[in-house]
């Protein structure tokens, strides 16, 4: 286990949890979708530490390819603000489209991604969240067919995940000290 970041209050999955995560994913989506070569699309930035291992335990044919938006500003609540900042390269019309993220919160942000992307017609089009965030109320917008775990609604960092670009090379996913956003 690597050295526990100062920011870090608690590891809410370790490496070895994560590992499993996305290894049993992968073998779902793999079971899922033999013969039909998804494209796995990577909301950046956030997802890319997810897909990367996700594609890696993922063991039919498959493509991957990246779209930006944004949603949150350098905060830690929610603009409400739904960006395209980077589109798909790939014509996905009459293809399988899984969209990798890597937490699911309100589900807003994905709500409206599936929704254009709907639009261009793909075979299918699913989501496979790496976490999703256990809130109080309705849950999030959306609803994803493959959940990697969840995580209680607080503020998480690592594996991808950020606060103002910062944390996320932590090979972990933890909470952090309430200090650490003060410092921000
Ligand atoms: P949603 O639209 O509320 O589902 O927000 C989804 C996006 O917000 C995620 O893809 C993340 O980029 C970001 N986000 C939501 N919760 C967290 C968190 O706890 N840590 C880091 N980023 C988060």
């Amino acid at each position: 286990m690597s050295e526990l970041h100062p920011d870090v209050q608690e590891v809410l999955l370790s490496e070895d949890d994560i590992k499993e995560i996305v290894s049993r994913v992968g073998a779902e989506i793999s079971r899922d979708y033999a013969g039909k070569n998804p494209l796995i699309v990577c909301v950046l930035r956030g997802a890319f530490v997810f897909t990367a291992d996700l594609m890696r335990a993922i063991t039919i044919p498959c493509a991957v390819d990246f779209m930006a938006v944004s949603s949150y500003g350098d905060g830690v609540v929610s603009s409400g603000v739904v960006r395209i900042v980077k589109d798909l390269d790939t014509h996905i019309e009459g293809r399988h489209v899984i969209i990798a993220e890597d937490i699911l919160d309100s589900g807003l942000t994905l709500s409206y991604l599936i929704n254009m992307l709907k639009a261009r017609k793909p075979a299918s089009i699913e989501i496979a969240a790496f976490t999703v965030k256990d809130t109080e109320g309705q849950g999030p917008a959306v609803k994803p067919r493959y959940v990697g775990t969840h995580v209680p609604d607080a503020f998480v960092v690592g594996y991808g995940l950020d606060l103002a670009e910062r944390y996320r090379n932590l090979p972990y996913v933890g909470v952090l000290k309430p200090e650490a956003y003060a410092n921000k």
